[in-house]
């Protein structure tokens, strides 16, 4: 089985329900044949629209979260098995804004990831070090821990629905691009550890996603590099034209 390449957006808190099935709808026009795996990461009210509106369109649909109980007296949260039926295969998880804004640490992240693939959605799961660490030259051990704490626990078959996004923090939102070299040595070390875990054929059949500062200029130079199997694309993918150009980039 080769690797999936793969571009996928993080609408994240942006995108009225109108605006967003405007989005999709270019999205769907324009992207008809794409050399990759393309995904998009809609706030939930868009979901189930958006997944009707994609039907028969290459274009996969993700949530940017899911709740971490099964169902029940949760007021606000939405379930995995919820995001399930609107229609959406993938759900993002272990964002760094949601580890960050709603401190959802790793055992709270593991029940997400637990619950998000019982219920047949694959999932997109962030990890990355925050600046203080990467001057520190800590950022290895975070990560190291980050999967170790949430998803390191799975199964080998429950793993092949796992993509994992690299995102370091001081990357995200800040036009501080991770150079290349940086993101290519991390996702290399990643791979090294899925490989340690859960054996060499897996860690080749691992998609692994760099995110941060990811745009239609930066893109085909980190997209070059051998472990850098696309990216998680936050503000450019709020724009058709400039998440197009990073597809076509992949
Ligand atoms: P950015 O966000 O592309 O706006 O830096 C990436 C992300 O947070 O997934």
């Amino acid at each position: 089985m080769a690797r999936i390449k793969m571009v996928a957006g993080n609408w994240k808190m942006n995108k009225t329900l109108q605006e967003g099935v405007a989005l999709a709808t270019q999205l769907k026009e324009d992207v008809k044949n794409p050399s990759c795996a393309v995904v998009i990461g809609t706030p939930f009210i868009h979901l189930a629209t958006v997944a009707e509106l994609l039907k028969d369109s290459p274009i996969r649909l993700a949530a940017e979260n899911c709740a971490d109980k099964e169902k029940g007296a949760f007021t606000g949260e939405v379930s995995a098995e919820m995001v399930k039926s609107t229609g959406a295969e993938y759900c993002i998880l272990g964002h760094s804004e949601r580890r960050a804004y709603y401190h959802e640490d790793y055992e709270i992240l593991k029940n997400k990831v637990e619950l998000a693939l019982a219920n047949g959605l694959k999932v997109i799961f962030c990890i990355g070090e925050v600046k203080e660490e990467r001057e520190a030259g800590k950022q290895n051990e975070v990560v190291k821990a980050q999967l170790e704490g949430s998803v390191f626990h799975l199964s080998a078959e429950q793993w092949k629905n796992i993509t994992l996004a690299y995102e370091p923090v001081w990357a995200i939102g800040t036009g501080l691009t991770a150079t290349p070299a940086q993101a290519q040595d991390m996702h290399a070390y990643l791979r090294s550890l899925v490989a340690d875990k859960f054996g060499a054929a897996a860690a080749e059949d691992t998609t692994i996603l760099y995110g941060g500062s990811c745009n239609e200029k930066n893109a085909a130079e980190l997209f070059a590099c051998p472990d850098i199997d696309g990216g998680l694309i936050g503000g450019a993918a709020l724009v058709a034209e400039k998440f197009e150009a990073i597809i076509a980039a992949r």
